[in-house]
Formats: structure tokens, sequence, C-alpha cells
């Protein structure tokens, strides 16, 4: 089976870590051979309620039996997407009340930058150095990273950069600009927390010159924070949210939700400005229903408090220098970008599921699912630990 995997199926990088997954339940992926591997990453961060929830599960189910693609976003009304986009809308804050759903993180920050420029008639869009927001050609061209960029070149044009967290580089958001794209946790970068009134500023800013404000919620979003979404720690509410991983325990989804008459803008001039064939699809919407249910009806988010501070308190070594981030999305900033790997690839022989950054080399991620328990984290720390004592520089 792995010849093959290697062989016939595309890979991203030369040395996949190579699971061979049998089935996974809760906090574990179960391989062929029989082995459980708890899973401190969560498929980066996307099976917020763990592996096949029960909820979850009958919710796709129950809808597989009813029907799974009947026609193209939009067209039918189907009680699922519904049903979904209401109860998001419920949640939000004003005026963040239209959901448009699609496949991926990436398609919906593509529907985000076509809306920003369709409602504003402006073209700069400016986003944060080391920034990340997907990888298709308009997502891409707003990594502030060249060497990610160059191979794909030409990409979007009329994209600037400021330094996140920069108060001056705020000067550079004009009249000009049609949106400001920011994580609302720079996730890639380090899992970079806002400052202090940063984002306040950003707004403000924002609105000073007519620009929209778009956060990229893709990864802290649906609990991960201890709020349902990371801009409620921050006193800032954007113009467009973006949304996608952990909004269906683990199908592929992801969303824009802006004002009505903001997205209305979208279906005229021209007409069906932003069309996709699978999106808001209702096997994948009832899964999503039933997630975003399940973390507001439940204790969750709370809990995602308890265990960070948990984690905080057990996870103390002389070669963990810092431990970023928020809630369940947190990384362990490593001395050195080889106590990292070693760290990571040496949890993976012991059946620790921990994984990289995209740009901070030094950083192991911990993003269990939100449901993992106080016992399962000390499993994992121990074994973190355990490796961190055996590392010989
Ligand atoms: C902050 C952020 N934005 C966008 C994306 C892209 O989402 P997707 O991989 O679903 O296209 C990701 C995925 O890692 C992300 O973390």
């Amino acid at each position: 089976m792995k010849n093959d995997f290697l062989k016939f199926q595309a890979q991203t990088s030369p040395h996949p870590l190579a699971i061979q997954v049998s089935h996974a339940k809760g906090s574990y992926i179960y391989d062929n051979e029989g082995n459980a591997h708890l899973d401190f990453v969560a498929g980066v961060s996307a099976c917020s309620l763990g592996h096949c929830h029960p909820k979850v599960v009958h919710a796709i189910k129950a809808q597989v039996d009813k029907y799974m693609h009947v026609m193209v976003y939009g067209e039918y009304i189907q009680e699922p997407a519904v049903a979904y986009a209401k109860l998001l809308a419920s949640l939000l804050p004003a005026p963040l009340e239209t959901t448009y759903l699609v496949n991926s993180g990436t398609e919906a920050i593509e529907g985000a930058l076509k809306l920003a420029r369709r409602y504003t008639g402006r073209s700069q869009i400016i986003a944060a150095k080391k920034a990340y927001h997907g990888n298709t050609m308009g997502s891409l061209s707003l990594m502030g990273l060249e060497e990610r960029k160059s191979p794909f070149r030409p990409l979007i044009p009329d994209i600037a950069y400021m330094d996140f967290n920069s108060i001056s580089d705020l000067e550079n958001i004009t009249s000009k600009t049609a949106a400001v794209i920011l994580e609302t946790i720079q996730g890639g970068a380090g899992f970079i927390e806002p400052n202090s009134g940063y984002l306040t500023k950003v707004r403000e800013r924002c609105s000073e010159v007519g620009a929209l404000l778009i956060l990229d919620e893709i990864q802290p979003g649906f609990g991960r924070t201890g709020k349902l979404f990371a801009f409620e720690n921050y006193n800032c509410v954007p113009d467009i949210l973006v949304i996608g991983k952990g909004m269906a325990s683990g199908l592929p989804v992801g969303a824009f939700v802006a004002s009505n008459e903001m997205m209305n803008t979208l279906q005229d001039n021209p007409k069906m400005g932003h069309i996709t064939t699978f999106g808001g699809n209702p096997v994948i919407a009832s899964a999503s229903l039933a997630t975003l249910s399940h973390i507001v009806e439940s204790d969750i988010m709370v809990d995602t408090l308890t265990k960070e501070k948990h984690i905080r308190r057990v996870l103390k070594h002389k070669y963990i220098k810092e431990i970023r981030g928020k809630g369940l999305m947190l990384a362990l900033i490593l001395e050195t970008p080889e106590i990292a790997d070693y760290l990571i690839l040496t949890a993976a022989k012991e059946h620790l599921i921990l994984f990289w950054l995209l740009f901070e080399k030094r950083a192991a991620r911990i993003t269990p699912p939100l449901t993992i328990s106080l016992s399962e984290i000390d499993e994992g720390c121990e074994i973190i630990l355990r490796i961190l004592n055996e590392y010989e520089q």
C-alpha cells in the first residue's frame, strides 16, 4: 500500500508521515497494525469534535438517506444549508448575517476577495507578512513570503503587505484599499496573537478610509480559542468573516459571511459573480449544523480554556521556550528547529501525532480535538516531556 500511495497519489512533501489509517474515533487514529495514535493535531484543526463524533455521524447518515446532491449552489432550497446559515447568523454580531457556503478554506478566501473588490469597486488588497490564507492563485497571492510564491508567478496584482501588529503600517491602508485581510491569530507564522488593541485600530483605520476588514478564522474559529470566533477575544468585528476547517468536524467545507446588502452584490454585474457546484452540499451542511449546535449547546468552549491552562501548567521544559496561541490552538516554541523536528518525528514513532507550522520552524503544533479529555492530554504531554528529556544536543 505504501508504494502505491507514493506512486499513484500525488505527494505534497518528500517524506510524508504515511500512517496507514484503519479507522478513527474520538482523540485516536488507529492504523492497520492495530496501533492507536493519540491525535494532538486533529487534521490540522479540522476535526473539532474529534473523530466520528456520534452526533455528526448521525446527521450525515440521516441526510445521506434523504438526498446528497441535487443542484448547483443556491438554486434549490435545501434545509440543512438554510438552517445552518440561520443558526450561524443568530450567533454572529451585526452586520454578519448572510453566509456563502463553499468547498474549502481557500475557496472561501477567493470569494471574500472577489466580494471586497466587487463591493468597493477598488482593487488593492493588503495582507500581513507571513500570512497563510490558502493555496489557490488568489489566496497564494496574499502570502507575504516570496520564496513560496515566485515559482507560480504571475499572481494577482495589487496586493500590498504590512507587518502584523505594526500600528505604524496602518497608514498604508488608504482610500485605494478594497480590503485588509488578516488571520485573527496568525497560524503558519507561529500562532501569533494580535497585540492588545491592534485589531481595534485596524478596524478603525479601515472604517476611516472605507476599506473592508476581512478576518480569516479558518483555523481559530469554532470554539478553538474558547470563543465561537477568535475575533470575540479582541473587540473587533470584521466586514467579511471567512471560516472553514473545524466547521464540519472533518468534512471539506468553507464559507464567507457578510451583511446581506454586501453579499447581494455578487448576484449581479456580473450575474452569478461566484458560483460553485458543491458549495452548500446538504450532507456537509448537516455535519456543519450538528457541529455548531454541539459547540454552542455544550461546555466545550469553556473547557477549552481549562485544557489550555492544564497544558501550559504541565508542559514545562528547558527546551520549550514559549507556548504561543490561545485555547487549543497552541504551539510549543522549541529552542531550535532541530529540537522541533526531533520531537515531532520521535513522537510519531511513539504514536503521538504532532505537526509542524508552515513558517515557524521551531514550532510543534498542539491543536487536538476540542473534545480531548484531560487524561488524554496528560498521556500526550508525558510523551512530549519524555522525548525532550532524552534529546541530546
Ligand atoms: C488561516 C487559514 N486560512 C486558509 C486556509 C486554507 O484552507 P483550506 O486548506 O481548507 O483551503 C488555512 C488552512 O490551513 C488556514 O489555516
